[in-house]
């Protein structure tokens, strides 16, 4: 298949709090996609697989405490030590699905009184996304779907908190979606979004890193 080896792969994140939708959407988005015959891979941070990600998961579990530094650069971290599959992916012509990104790593992180330039030097360098769709959702609409997982972070008052932080971290261009809409109507924007994001890849636009 040489259609890869001149065209790359879109690097798309969707961002927004917990039960905001992001997972459904992203798995929808893989169908549509696949249907399209468009090469796709779904990712997700935190990545729970590697030593690091379970270091991480174990934490959002309560089944260990760590100083609030200590697990934003595992975070972190766990975004490095994907980032060099994540280039040859979208070099090779996959476009990645991304459910949470740096973005996540900034707003959780400063929602708990970290300061946010310190909270984003790790991240750069890790690559820009090409298109960063926040599913946007009242907090306490979010939280009355189907109820949280229990895992830390899971709760109104701290979620409030993160959604601020997200405001604070967004720039002019992000795309918006009202998640609190019936999931088809937040699912249509978002595939003309995807799909004019891959075609912009496709034709050449630079990968860059972040914070740019
Ligand atoms: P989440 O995507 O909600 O996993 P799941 O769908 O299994 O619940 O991610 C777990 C939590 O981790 C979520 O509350 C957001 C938080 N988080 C951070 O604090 N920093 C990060 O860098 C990332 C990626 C997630
Ligand atoms: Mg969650």
């Amino acid at each position: 298949n040489n259609r890869n080896s001149d065209s790359r792969g879109a690097l798309i994140v969707l961002e927004g709090l917990d039960r905001s939708g992001k997972s459904s959407q992203s798995s929808r988005m893989m169908s549509y996609l696949e249907g399209l015959g468009v090469s796709a891979e779904l990712w997700r941070f935190p990545d729970r697989s590697t030593c690091v990600g379970q270091m991480i998961s174990s934490y959002l579990a309560n089944k260990s405490d760590l100083d609030d530094h200590t697990i934003h650069l595992l975070f972190s971290a766990n975004r490095w030590e994907k980032r060099s599959l994540m280039e040859t992916k979208l070099r090779t012509g996959t476009t990645l699905i991304v459910d949470r990104y740096s973005y996540s790593g900034v707003a959780f992180s400063s929602a708990k009184g970290l300061d946010i330039e310190w909270c984003k030097a790790p991240e750069m360098g890790l690559l820009a996304p090409d298109l960063v769709v926040y599913l946007n959702i009242p907090p306490e609409k979010a939280a009355e779907r189907g109820g949280y997982g229990g895992e830390r972070y899971e709760q109104l008052d701290f979620q409030r908190k993160v959604a601020h932080h997200y405001q604070v971290l967004r720039d002019p261009s992000w795309k918006i979606i009202d998640a609190s809409l019936p999931i088809e109507d937040v699912e249509k924007p978002l595939r003309d979004m995807v799909l004019d994001c891959v075609k912009t890849c496709k034709k050449g636009k630079t990968l860059l890193n972040l914070w740019s």
